[in-house]
């Protein structure tokens, strides 16, 4: 590379990956088919429209791997539609309100300081400026409160109800959403941003035939590059006909929301990539992966549980844990930098009815699809938790973090990044 700057830069991310192990939930470690893909000629292409019908020329090449992408998709959740062409998880569900709901009317989702996302109806959030969001929480508990939830629908009448999260440790019941949905007759929009490499796994129940519209981000537990599919069914309608908002009509709504709606020319270089990884969540051994990431999380929260960490919930179903660190006397950000400086990267998060602030919160969120990907198992999980306890339990001794530093690293180095 000429540019130097960036070469040394780009060097020096690879090391701290490599070094460290990476524990925010949300994030993986693609293949190199995934980069090589992503680093292609592809994103040379402007081809704004869908295969078959763009406003260029010369995208013959690249109809060719959209619709590849949008077939592999199809296959590996079961739907009749798919749209690849989101940029990211949050176009893609503005894609999708702008697909199914008017400004101002009333949308219904989980509050981002309960584990929801920010385009779930934050009220900074266009999602909360455009629409009349209104919140629902967990329990003290820490799991979705279902009846609060009916209860809500009912008084709220929400025409779309969005729910998935970002920091949920446990099942999502989507027959139950389902049947909080059709009390008051609103679209169900299930987010799986990060729980699709699970859904796929079968560590995690689907929402496709439940929820109307099915999103999520392509580089979670998915594994592959930044990007976003929007799963449904539904039929394609005469391209030159006004769509009414039917469940029939949802390809044809949802395609038209992202262009000419939001977006204009599709990143091709990632949908080749987003293509890639599809390919590579098909095979049986991507089964295994999804498996080993929960095997991985449970026995992780064995351990810290085990080590008296005050885990929400009490544990987890999927490839995440969220700490309250209360009972340890050291907030969030402090364990988020000590975890750190002993090459654990982890999240601060809030916990559910958390008496602190967002930017200084109670809690940690920490998970294994990263790990696992490097082949990380149960052994290895122990080991982590061991370190995770002594690295918050002496959270100011310079010292002691740099050894578990130089420890960490040895056990990185036997894992290696994929090639
Ligand atoms: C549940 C959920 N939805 C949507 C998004 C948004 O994805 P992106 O960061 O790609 O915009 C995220 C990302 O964290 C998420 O966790």
């Amino acid at each position: 590379m000429k540019d130097k700057k960036i070469e040394e830069l780009i060097a020096a991310e690879v090391r701290r990956q490599s070094d460290g192990l990476e524990m925010i939930p949300s994030e993986n470690h693609t293949s190199g088919d995934v980069l090589q893909a992503l680093g292609s000629r592809l994103t040379d292409k402007y081809s704004e429209g869908y295969p078959g019908m763009r406003y260029y020329g010369g995208c013959e090449v690249v109809d060719k791997v959209e619709n590849l992408a949008r077939e592999r998709a199809k296959t590996l959740f079961g739907v009749t539609h798919a749209n690849v062409q989101g940029y990211s998880g949050s176009p893609a569900n503005q894609a999708i309100y702008f697909a199914l709901v008017n400004p101002g009317d009333t949308v219904m989702g989980l509050h981002l300081y309960y584990g929801g996302h920010m385009t779930h109806g934050l009220k900074v959030n266009f999602s909360g400026v455009m629409y009349n969001s209104v919140q629902y929480h967990t329990g003290k508990d820490g799991y979705l409160d279902y009846e609060e939830m009916a209860a809500m629908a009912q008084k709220e009448k929400p025409k779309l109800l969005m729910v998935g999260a970002t920091a949920y440790p446990r099942i999502f019941d989507w027959k139950k959403l389902r049947e909080i949905a059709d009390i008051c007759g609103a679209w169900l929009v299930a987010d799986i941003s990060h729980i699709a490499g699970l859904v796929v796994a079968g560590a995690h129940p689907s929402p496709v035939g439940i929820a109307d519209v099915i999103m999520t981000t392509t580089h979670k537990t998915l594994r592959g590059p930044r990007g976003a599919l929007i799963l449904c069914n539904g039929n394609p309608s005469n391209p030159l006909k006004k769509a009414e908002r039917t469940p029939e009509n949802l390809p044809t709504l949802i395609d038209r929301a992202i262009i000419p709606g939001l977006q204009g020319g599709p990143h091709n270089h990632q949908t080749a990539a987003i293509a890639v990884a599809l390919r590579e969540a098909a095979t049986p051994q991507f089964k295994d992966y999804g498996q080993q990431i929960v095997k991985n999380a449970k026995t992780l929260a064995a351990g810290l549980s085990a080590k008296g960490y005050d885990l929400v919930t009490g544990g987890t179903d999927n490839h995440l844990l969220l700490i309250d660190l209360t009972n340890k006397q050291i907030s969030g950000k402090e364990a988020e930098k000590a975890l750190g400086k002993a090459g654990i990267t982890v999240n601060k998060n809030t916990v559910p009815f958390d008496p602190r602030s967002p930017f200084d919160p109670s809690g940690i969120r920490l998970g294994t699809p990263a790990l696992t990907t490097r082949g990380m198992k149960e052994d290895q999980m122990q080991q982590i938790a061991g370190w995770i306890d002594q690295a918050i339990t002496h959270y100011t001794d310079e010292k002691l973090l740099g050894n578990l530093r130089a420890e960490i690293k040895e056990l990185a180095a036997l894992f290696p990044l994929p090639a």
